[in-house]
């Protein structure tokens, strides 16, 4: 997950709002159970039960982290359409994308005064280097941008520490996003900000930042939650505090990467399409698992699942791992400009990046009509309790409705990024039932006789 993009609307968009469907409607959303209990079976303890799990594991340990711009990812990349095509799923092929490459380096943060520490710390992603000697400059912490705004006079030539706190991915992240661009617009030299993380003890996550042309870019990184309060506490007793900063952080040439694509080819209108995706590359530590190898997974899963049932839908179902998520969403501009033709006829896209842990339902940016469309499919869904449809603002496909998956991922931001994000974090039956919602939910969209309403 890269961006600050998923935010709840209001309570009210929770409940269901009045629906209206037709009868009709609601009769063809509900004749599909059987259907949808073969589906839910064949994950959770039939021919696909521990799937899943097993192949996401396989992937893993094979390539571990898929940083853009490796050689892992690229490989991982060739072996996802081999496991397309082992599946027997069709039209499997990558389409290339120009990608941007940054390289960490050898880095490091040490606490000079008030007495020697290694501070744990990951240069942020797009970050500039330090000179090689490093930098070395008094600290000046500050809990949010309003408290630097007021302080602004005591950040020059200093190195900015933001120890804010935890509220949300999206208005937390803001701190990653734009903490170099802030302080160095009041002469700060480098800035370290506190993980983006509710829980991250001796745990540093990266991320990219952003850089503003008219203003010098600093290096930035990230350090761990407990380094950034110890920090604080160090302040407010008074101490003078030094930190060298070393970091080597660079960008090498652009390079070529793929968005690889694998489809369940629909039997009456294979010309329109109903996406399921997650992005295959990964940031440079941790190996990636869950952000976003089980996202991947179910998408692959659904595809390969639906065809070994013999369940041909009338639309076309393209699975598709983006590549470069974790560089900016690369991989998925680049298709959208590709194929600004074909986007009238994608008629749903299923995207997930929020971890894969136990399945609550989705979560969804579409219109009235087509929540509440939703809220009929996700009915079928009972026998494993991911029955919600909730509305979120995702902004990622502004002409087409999308979802996500809605999981009990409240522990996603603890990994999220960081060297933690392994194996270790996904659970076979968690994955089993993810994997149903995302067969069931493509399954159904897939074959309406009814185009899904674009309003
Ligand atoms: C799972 O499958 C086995 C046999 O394949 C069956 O005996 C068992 O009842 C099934 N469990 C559930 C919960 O359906
Ligand atoms: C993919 O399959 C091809 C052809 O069988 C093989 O040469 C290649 O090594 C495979 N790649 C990976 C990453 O498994
Ligand atoms: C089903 O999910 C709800 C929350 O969505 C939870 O409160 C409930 O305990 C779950 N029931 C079962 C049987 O897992
Ligand atoms: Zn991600």
């Amino acid at each position: 997950m890269l961006g600050a993009n998923i935010i709840l609307l209001s309570l009210a968009a929770l409940v269901a709002a009045d629906c209206n469907l037709p009868e009709e409607l609601k009769n063809e959303i509900a004749s599909y159970a059987t259907t949808i209990d073969l589906i839910i079976t064949a994950a959770t303890n039939g021919s696909f039960k521990g799937v899943t799990y097993n192949e996401l594991a396989k992937f893993v340990d094979r390539f571990g982290g898929r940083k853009v711009g490796s050689k892992s990812l690229e490989d991982s990349i060739d072996y996802m359409l081999n496991l397309s095509l082992a599946y027997d799923l069709q039209n499997v092929h990558g389409e290339e994308v120009e990608i941007p490459v940054w390289e960490r380096g050898s880095e490091s943060a040490v606490l000079i005064e008030p007495r020697t520490k290694d501070i744990r710390m990951l240069g942020l992603i797009y970050s500039v280097a330090t000179p090689v000697e490093g930098i070395l400059a008094e600290v000046l912490v500050v809990k949010s941008f309003d408290e630097l705004k007021e302080r602004a006079a005591e950040a020059n030539g200093k190195i900015v520490v933001f120890n804010e706190d935890f509220i949300s991915y999206g208005e937390t992240g803001q701190y990653r996003g734009y903490g170099a661009i802030e302080a160095a617009k009041v002469g700060a030299v480098a800035t370290l900000i506190k993980s983006v993380s509710p829980f991250s003890p001796a745990n540093p996550h990266t991320g990219i930042l952003a850089y503003d042309d008219s203003i010098t870019p600093i290096p930035a990184a990230c350090i761990a939650s407990n380094d950034a309060n110890m920090l604080q506490r160090m302040q407010e007793r008074g101490d003078t505090i030094k930190i060298l900063l070393k970091m080597e952080a660079k960008m090498l040439p652009n390079q070529i990467s793929r968005n690889a694509v694998a489809e369940l080819k629909g039997n009456i209108n294979p010309e329109k399409v109903v996406i399921v995706s997650g992005h295959i590359d990964s940031v440079d530590v941790g190996d990636g698992a869950m952000d976003d190898g089980g996202g991947v997974f179910i998408s692959w899963a659904a595809a390969a699942l639906l065809n070994s049932l013999g369940l041909k839908p009338r639309r076309t179902i393209r699975a598709i791992y983006w590549t470069a998520e974790e560089a900016g969403g690369v991989g998925l501009t680049a298709y959208q400009q590709v194929h600004e033709d074909e986007i009238e006829n994608f008629n749903f896209v299923m995207d997930t990046d929020v971890g894969t842990f136990t399945p609550l339902g989705i979560e969804y940016e579409a219109g009235e009509n087509g929540g509440c469309i939703l809220q009929e499919i996700m009915k079928l869904l009972t026998s494993i309790n991911a029955t919600q449809a909730r509305s979120v603002e995702m902004g990622l496909w502004p002409e087409t409705p999308t979802a996500s998956l809605y999981n009990a991922n409240e522990q996603y931001f603890w990994y999220h990024h960081s060297p933690q994000d392994t194996m270790d974090i996904e659970d076979t039956n968690a994955l089993d039932k993810c994997t149903a919602v995302w067969s069931s939910v493509a399954y159904i969209l897939a074959d309406l006789s009814v185009d899904f309403p674009k309003d």
